[in-house]
């Protein structure tokens, strides 16, 4: 008897800690955390203006001291710009710190948002950030995205540029579309008179077989011998 109930425990046992290591190898396949800074990671943002760099977070696994900060990279040197730390799932960040002027946190545990706002931003807060986030429960692993921010003077005279270099691409490519129908119908034109002739050469080359090669046999033409008698 108790040898039997060993034996129809066993192979249950082995199909819970199978699924268990489908579930983790799928889960490491799609990475456990992901820090995203948008299907757009750069901005161009006017001098003067407010701008939100964008960050969230994903994980398969949930999350446990979830780590995370903000860096600006100042010509190589990684500097701090803030950093917080998320307890567990749905909670909000505990110990946050800000070290840089003007920023302000706007993110929310529950939508997992760690974006951040830099209020009146100048030339100086132009280049590349860079969220990064660090899960207990993945030991630690780092992940990090990037985010480019570029700051211009008040408007430039980008619209005009643009304008012109749409009409122009239109423009071109309506030239081009044109040219491009024009040398297919040409090219369909000679192919097909290339077709005719070639047809006619067949023929023509056939009926001279007929005639010339003397092959058909029955049909002896008086040809003139060559002249060399
Ligand atoms: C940038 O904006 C600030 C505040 O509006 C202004 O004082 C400064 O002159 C601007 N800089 C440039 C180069 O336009
Ligand atoms: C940035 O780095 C380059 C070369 O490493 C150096 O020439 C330049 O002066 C640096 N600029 C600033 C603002 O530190
Ligand atoms: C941004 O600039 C405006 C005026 O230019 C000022 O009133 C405001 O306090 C500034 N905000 C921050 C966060 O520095
Ligand atoms: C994150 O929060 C900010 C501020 O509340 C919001 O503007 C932004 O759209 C949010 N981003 C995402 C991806 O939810
Ligand atoms: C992870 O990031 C920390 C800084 O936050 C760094 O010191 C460490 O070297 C990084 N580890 C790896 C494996 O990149």
């Amino acid at each position: 008897m108790e040898i039997l109930k060993a034996r129809r425990f066993l192979p249950e046992r082995i199909s819970v800690s199978l699924l268990l290591m489908v579930m983790f190898s799928v889960c490491g396949m799609l990475e456990a955390l992901e820090m995203s800074t948008g299907k757009v990671p750069f901005l161009e943002a006017v001098n003067g203006s407010d701008v939100l760099l964008p960050c969230s977070y994903t994980s398969c696994i949930g999350i446990s001291e979830l780590y995370f900060k903000w860096e600006f990279n100042d010509n190589g040197t990684m500097v701090k710009v803030m950093d917080s730390m998320i307890p567990t799932d749905n909670a909000e960040p505990v110990n946050k710190r800000i070290y840089r002027d003007r920023v302000e946190f706007m993110g929310s545990s529950k939508t997992n948002n760690v974006s951040i706002m830099i209020w009146n931003v100048t030339f100086e807060d132009a280049g590349q950030y860079t969220c990064f986030g660090k899960n207990r429960k993945e030991m630690g692993k780092n992940h990090s995205a990037i985010f480019t921010l570029y700051v211009v003077d008040e408007l430039r005279v980008v619209d005009n540029t643009l304008t012109i270099i749409i009409v122009s691409c239109v423009g071109g490519g309506i030239a081009l579309l044109v040219i491009f129908m024009l040398l297919k119908n040409f090219t369909l034109f000679v192919l097909a008179k290339l077709e005719e002739k070639n047809k006619e050469c067949l023929v023509s080359s056939s009926g001279i077989d007929n005639t010339e090669n003397g092959l058909s046999g029955s049909k002896v033409t008086p040809k003139p011998t060559p002249k060399k008698a």
